[in-house]
């Protein structure tokens, strides 16, 4: 008897196997091989014998059942083909080729068709702060920003720093570097940000976060504590959850990258500090002037410290100081012509 429960769990286990090596029958797909490449629609007799060259009406001969499959890859991702209208097709270009069609521009793949419409994509919030990353300066976050950061992202569900953003020489290692390619007012992507508002030893968030100089001392040691100099242990803080001293914080922990409702793009609240404890992670951030009391307070905290607004505990200086935290807290104050240290 017992052989035959042996035999039958076998029989079970290797089924599954079976099962398990079946389904991997798509093993292109970009989330299994980090490879993506959607077939291209460029050549003018190959689509369809040349009879669906220039037609933007995808749905008529692809219906949405057909397109599950092609793309199971994501299945949120077919599942949003169905809950376009039969004309919002501008997406199916953006990733097969432009099919003959001319002056194709971003504004007709309708990112923010489905990004900002929670119904289709879940992360929509991310969209609805009143202050943009507008990197054409025309006064939103439009598709065309869209397109300048991602150029060709696969929509898999997941970020992949080498496929969802605009590729340079090489690819990204982590999101700071990708910033950085943009922050450091060399103008790639056609694109300068503005120069910096507090500090003048720096032109660029580069210089202050990673420091200025040749050597690795002469960079540590003109570098943002936040950033690549070597930090020290805090004055008469303490840290929240792990963060510890000598440390590099990402842009995105301190940072919201598509809109805030909070100036120079501060996090909304603290789901991004990765490495903070819980309660400092469901904090929403406010920041009234300068004064960054509420989100400073996310990784920097003190037990006699007063309450801020969103309820966490903030340092205490040793002698009273300005709310206006930019007097001495900016990007590129850990150095300020050395005159100061660790301060940012
Ligand atoms: C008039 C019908 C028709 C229209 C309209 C049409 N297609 Fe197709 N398409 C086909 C047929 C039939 C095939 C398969 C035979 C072939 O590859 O030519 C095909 C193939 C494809 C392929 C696979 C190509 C390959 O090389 O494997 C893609 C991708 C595609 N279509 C996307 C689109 C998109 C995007 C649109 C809208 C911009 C569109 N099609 C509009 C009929 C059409
Ligand atoms: C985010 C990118 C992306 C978008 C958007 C997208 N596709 Fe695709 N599509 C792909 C990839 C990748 C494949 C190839 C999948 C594979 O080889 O497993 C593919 C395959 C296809 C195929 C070929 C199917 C086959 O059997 O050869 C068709 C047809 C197609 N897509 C039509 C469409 C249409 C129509 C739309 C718009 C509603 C669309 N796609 C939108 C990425 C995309
Ligand atoms: C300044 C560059 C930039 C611009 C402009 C930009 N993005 Fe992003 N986007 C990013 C970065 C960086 C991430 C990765 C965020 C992370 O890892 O937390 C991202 C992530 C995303 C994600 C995944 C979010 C998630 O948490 O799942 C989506 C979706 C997205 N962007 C869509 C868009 C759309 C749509 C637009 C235009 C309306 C846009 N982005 C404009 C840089 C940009
Ligand atoms: C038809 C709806 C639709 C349109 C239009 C659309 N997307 Fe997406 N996108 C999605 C879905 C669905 C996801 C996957 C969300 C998920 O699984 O959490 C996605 C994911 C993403 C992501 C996150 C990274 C990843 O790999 O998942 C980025 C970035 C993104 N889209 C950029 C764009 C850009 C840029 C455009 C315009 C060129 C665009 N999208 C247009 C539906 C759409
Ligand atoms: C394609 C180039 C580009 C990339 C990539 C880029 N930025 Fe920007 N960034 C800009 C431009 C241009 C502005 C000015 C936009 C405006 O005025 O609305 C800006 C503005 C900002 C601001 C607001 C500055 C202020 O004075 O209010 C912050 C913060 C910022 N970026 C952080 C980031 C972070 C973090 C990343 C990476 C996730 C990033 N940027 C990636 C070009 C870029
Ligand atoms: C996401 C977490 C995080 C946030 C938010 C944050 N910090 Fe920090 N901070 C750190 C970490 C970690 C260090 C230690 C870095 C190191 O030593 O390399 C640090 C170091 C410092 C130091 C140096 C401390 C010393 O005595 O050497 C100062 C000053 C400082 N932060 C000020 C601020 C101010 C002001 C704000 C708000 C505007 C802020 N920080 C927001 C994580 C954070
Ligand atoms: C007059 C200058 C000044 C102003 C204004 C100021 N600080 Fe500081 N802050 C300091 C100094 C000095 C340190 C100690 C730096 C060090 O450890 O080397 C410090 C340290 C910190 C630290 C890190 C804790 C530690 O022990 O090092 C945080 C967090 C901080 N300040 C937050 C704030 C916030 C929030 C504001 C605005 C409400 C603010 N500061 C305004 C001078 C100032
Ligand atoms: C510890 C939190 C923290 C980190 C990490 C951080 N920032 Fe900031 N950032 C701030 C604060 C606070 C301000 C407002 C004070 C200022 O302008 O320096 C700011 C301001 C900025 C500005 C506007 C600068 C100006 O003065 O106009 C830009 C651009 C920016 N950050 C980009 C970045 C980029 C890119 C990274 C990653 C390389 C990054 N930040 C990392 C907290 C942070």
């Amino acid at each position: 008897m017992r052989r035959y429960i042996l035999l039958t769990v076998l029989i079970l286990i290797f089924s599954f196997l079976l099962i398990s090596c079946g389904g991997s029958d798509n093993e292109d797909s970009p989330r299994l091989s980090g490879s993506f490449n959607p077939p291209q629609l460029t050549e003018s007799t190959k689509h369809y014998g040349g009879q669906a060259w220039e037609s933007a009406e995808c749905f008529n001969c692809h219906p949405l059942s057909n397109l599950d499959d092609a793309h199971s890859y994501n299945s949120n991702l077919a599942d949003s083909f169905s809950k376009v209208s039969e004309n919002d097709t501008g997406v199916c270009l953006y990733c097969h080729g432009n099919n003959g069609l001319k002056n194709l521009t971003a504004e007709d793949y309708q990112c923010e068709l489905c990004h900002e419409n929670e119904q289709i994509v879940s992360s929509a919030n991310m969209f609805n702060g009143v202050l943009n990353h507008d990197l054409n300066a025309d006064g939103f976050l439009s598709n065309i920003d869209c397109l300048i950061c991602h150029k060709r992202s696969d929509m898999n569900g997941t970020v992949d720093f080498s496929i969802d953003f605009t590729q340079s020489d090489s690819d990204y290692t982590n999101v700071s570097d990708f910033c950085l390619t943009c922050h450091d007012a060399n103008g790639a992507f056609e694109i300068l940000p503005p120069a910096l508002q507090f500090n003048n030893d720096a032109k660029n968030i580069l210089d202050t976060y990673l420091g200025m100089g040749t050597t690795e001392t002469e960079k540590k040691s003109t570098a943002d504590v936040h950033g690549a100099a070597d930090g020290v242990p805090m004055s008469f803080g303490t840290f929240r959850g792990d963060y510890d001293f000598n440390m590099q914080i990402s842009c995105l922990s301190c940072h919201e990258v598509h809109t805030s409702d909070n100036k120079f793009l501060i996090a909304e609240d603290g789901s991004n500090a990765y490495l903070t404890d819980s309660t400092a992670k469901s904090a929403d951030i406010m920041v009234f002037n300068n004064n960054f009391s509420e989100f400073c307070a996310l990784c920097h905290t003190n037990d006699n410290g007063s309450i801020a607004g969103n309820g966490l505990k903030e340092v205490v200086h040793d002698s009273p100081v300005s709310t206006n935290c930019t007097e001495c807290h900016y990007h590129g104050a850990g150095y300020d012509n050395g005159s100061r240290q660790n301060m940012f």
